[in-house]
């Protein structure tokens, strides 16, 4: 594989000197493109306008000394690479030059070799960044699949508790996928980025995962719910969000929905009760779909309401059970 070369800008203001080290340059093999300048002023422009990742620099030059230019270019890019070339081997200069940053020096009078050794080292060093970039980048990636992965297969093992619920309770299955197609329309219409959507999508197929938690004789029971029958059964979303906080803790909203999907709007919901905009903007939108769903093909206490019922239902409810801004958006997605 062939070795990334790099690009080196020259200042020195002697042109003679100038001339040979341009020479020495092109004979390694690791230099690219060479630019070169006069003096400090050019050299910053032509820094700024190009990919340098090398600069050598004399220290003694008119208008910017190589001090200040190693300053303005350190300044500007905290990362540069800069190489200080002085003629009087002065120690206070030589210091100075690499507190303000310098990478290495180089003594005038200079062999071909010292050179290029200066430039080897500086070399060595941008593959080794380079290298630990790459390796740093991979492992970036490498950790966001293995998560990717970890929640995909998490999020199947929940489905696969739904699928649980559906032997017990014949229509969970169903509804939680209603329920997800009529959040995703809603939050389409009102508004949501793909990211919340893929939330919203996710947060409404679990929403009554809590389920898993009630006693059969309580979710399965035909008729009317005793008082303590129906306490229990508002500990669902509580129980589901007790499920998915350990493998969902970073994913707010999914969590939010699965609480807070039987709060109401005017502040007589379950479990908290939440009032207006203080229930999650998820969980109003999650409220509205399961509520439809429900309507629609009817639960084990209630039978299916046609299309009239349930748009009367929502707009008497706008504002007491739900959200009245998401039911106007709603009932103009259902009579579309
Ligand atoms: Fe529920």
């Amino acid at each position: 594989m062939q070795k990334k070369k790099y690009n080196f800008l020259i200042v020195e203001d002697e042109i003679s000197v100038l001339k040979v080290l341009n020479d020495i340059l092109k004979l390694s093999p690791v230099v690219n493109m060479l630019y070169s300048a006069e003096n400090g002023e050019d050299a910053f422009e032509i820094y700024k306008t190009n990919e340098i990742d090398v600069v050598v620099t004399d220290i003694m030059m008119p208008k910017i000394t190589g001090l200040e230019l190693i300053k303005k270019i350190k300044d500007y890019n905290p990362e540069a690479h800069i190489i200080v070339i002085s003629a009087y081997g002065s120690v206070e200069n030589l210091k100075e030059a690499i507190r303000n940053g310098a990478y290495d020096y180089i003594l005038k009078p200079f062999t071909v070799d010292e050179i290029l050794f200066a430039i080897n080292r500086v070399v060595d060093k941008l593959r080794l960044l380079y290298e630990k970039k790459k390796y740093i980048i991979s492992l970036e990636k490498a950790v966001k699949e293995a998560k990717k992965e970890l929640e995909s297969s998490f999020y199947d093992s929940l489905k696969a508790i739904l699928n649980t619920l559906e032997v017990r309770d014949v229509k969970t299955l169903e509804h939680s996928h209603n329920v997800a197609i009529y959040a995703e329309k809603l939050g389409k219409k009102a508004g949501f980025s793909k990211k919340e959507l893929d939330s919203l999508i996710m947060g409404a197929t679990l929403h009554d995962i809590g389920k898993i938690g009630i006693p059969d004789n309580i979710l399965l029971k035909n008729g009317k719910l005793e008082e303590m029958e129906y306490e229990i059964i508002k500990r669902h979303p509580l129980i589901g969000r007790k499920i998915l906080l350990p493998m969902l803790a970073n994913n707010s909203h999914v969590l939010e929905i699965v609480s807070y999907h039987h709060e109401r709007f005017d502040g007589d919901g379950y479990p908290e009760g939440l009032k207006g905009l203080k229930i999650p903007l998820f969980a109003r939108v999650v409220s509205i779909a399961n509520a439809y769903d429900r309507m629609l093909n009817g639960t084990l206490y209630s039978s299916p309401k046609d299309f009239e019922s349930i748009k009367k239902d929502f707009i008497f409810n706008s504002g007491k059970q739900f959200d009245p801004e998401l039911v106007r958006i709603f009932l103009s997605i259902i009579e579309g």
